[in-house]
């Protein structure tokens, strides 16, 4: 009789089998416990600072589905993609009316959301969307309200990666309406809406970052990570101006704690390339938010960038000390007059420290003394100047001018 090779082995495995079974207890080999299984461990949603590009700062109410696409296309272009810019997030104004079954559709400048969807990931990039917990968004469309387990499946059935969770009529609808002259309810309720959609989008079956937009009320960043919040705004809307920035980077101070991989505080979407920005300013908004630890979502106009703005968002230095894996938020050190200094501790030992001019000229004629005794150095230090891309050493009490809005950021590799 001819006995196949599988036959074969399993008759000798079956053979080995009753040998043991049949042996005297004592022989008995002692059964090893399995090597536990571990599950694969789920990715971090947000493990560093979120990339992209969001259509607001720019288009405004304008946005339609063809800037979508020529923007994704443009992150590929522009080498933003091979940067770290990936989320590709349509804000306020996509959406339209809900049907007889509450199903929301959207309006005639996004004829096909899932189609979108589709173009975007097929550049290897991801698609956001936006919407609110109350009845309407600020721009007055159709928000979440008593919809959001629908909202979150149908997000998810489009293909969304990332959501913008905006107040706006909540605070009319719900905060006001029910709890008046009750701050404490309101907060209240606010949380409990954010929860809602959080909880929402954990059961749609798709990791969705999740991005909370109310303005630092309440110090999200003590409760958003607990519902499931990748990011919070810590403040009201950037604008592209000096003072706008200036004033958001010093309402950032004193929150570094509370970020770290998978949430993040947020300062609003870049103004790099927008408005009347000159070049230090743009530099200096880039590297502060690298500093902050913040998402970086450039809102400029994509296809008409131009060189110089387009080198300032894909700095891969700078996008180094943003994206840094340790996730630790930079600090404020010390101020001295009109100059800032910061420093952010990275993986590896490193630091980044930022010497920022908010102020006037004074500082590019009349030399500033940098205290390196301020930062816990002893110095030299020797570094990187990241945007020059020359080494620089740091000395105690060393003389540096800036011209005014200007910053110096350098990497330190091994601090003494
Ligand atoms: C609020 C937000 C902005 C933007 C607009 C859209 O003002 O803070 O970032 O999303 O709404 O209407």
């Amino acid at each position: 009789m001819r006995i196949s090779a599988p036959l074969a082995l399993a008759a000798l495995a079956l053979a080995s089998l009753t040998a043991v079974a049949q042996a005297p207890a004592a022989a008995k080999p002692t059964p090893k416990p399995h090597a536990a299984v571990k599950a694969p461990a789920k990715p971090i949603l947000a493990a560093t600072p979120p990339m992209g590009w969001n259509s607001w700062n720019y288009f405004n109410h304008n946005v339609t589905d063809q800037d979508i696409r020529n923007s994704a296309d443009q992150i590929v272009a522009t080498g933003m993609k091979d940067a770290g810019y990936v989320y590709v997030n349509i804000d306020d104004t996509w959406e339209g009316d809900r049907d007889a079954s509450g199903v929301l559709h959207t309006n005639s400048k996004f004829p096909d959301m899932k189609a979108l969807a589709d173009y975007v990931h097929s550049k290897g990039l991801k698609l956001g969307i936006y919407s609110g917990p109350g009845t309407h968004t600020c721009a007055h469309f159709a928000a979440s309200l008593d919809h959001e387990v629908q909202d979150a499946q149908l997000y998810a059935s489009w293909g969304i990666d990332y959501l913008k969770y905006d107040l706006c009529s909540f605070r009319q609808d719900v905060m006001s309406a029910q709890f008046p002259n009750d701050e404490a309810a309101q907060m209240k309720a606010m949380v409990a809406a954010y929860d809602k959609m959080g909880k929402a989008l954990q059961s749609s079956g798709r990791p969705i970052v999740y991005s909370l937009c109310q303005y630092g009320w309440d110090a999200p960043w003590e409760w958003a990570p607990a519902i499931g919040g990748n990011l919070w705004r810590t403040t009201g809307d950037v604008q592209a101006n000096w003072g706008s920035i200036v004033a958001i980077i010093n309402q950032n101070a004193g929150l570094a704690k509370y970020a770290g991989p998978g949430h993040w505080n947020d300062p609003d979407m870049l103004e790099v390339g927008n408005g009347k920005l000159n070049l230090a300013e743009n530099r200096s908004h880039f590297a502060m938010w690298a500093i902050l630890a913040a998402p970086l979502l450039a809102g400029n106009d994509l296809p008409n960038m131009k060189p110089e703005i387009q080198a300032i968002l894909t700095n891969k230095d700078v996008i180094a000390i943003d994206q840094d894996k340790l996730g630790k938020q930079g600090t404020r050190a010390y101020v001295d007059g009109e100059i800032e200094v910061w420093t952010r501790h990275l993986s590896s030992g490193a630091l980044a420290i930022a010497v920022l001019n908010v102020g006037s000229d004074r500082v590019a004629t009349h030399p500033f003394h940098l205290s390196l005794a301020k930062l816990g150095l002893k110095g030299p230090e020797a570094g990187k100047d990241l945007w020059t891309g020359k080494d620089v050493t740091l000395t105690d009490n060393m003389d540096l001018t800036l011209p005014s809005h200007d910053i110096l950021l350098v990497k330190v590799p091994s601090p003494k």
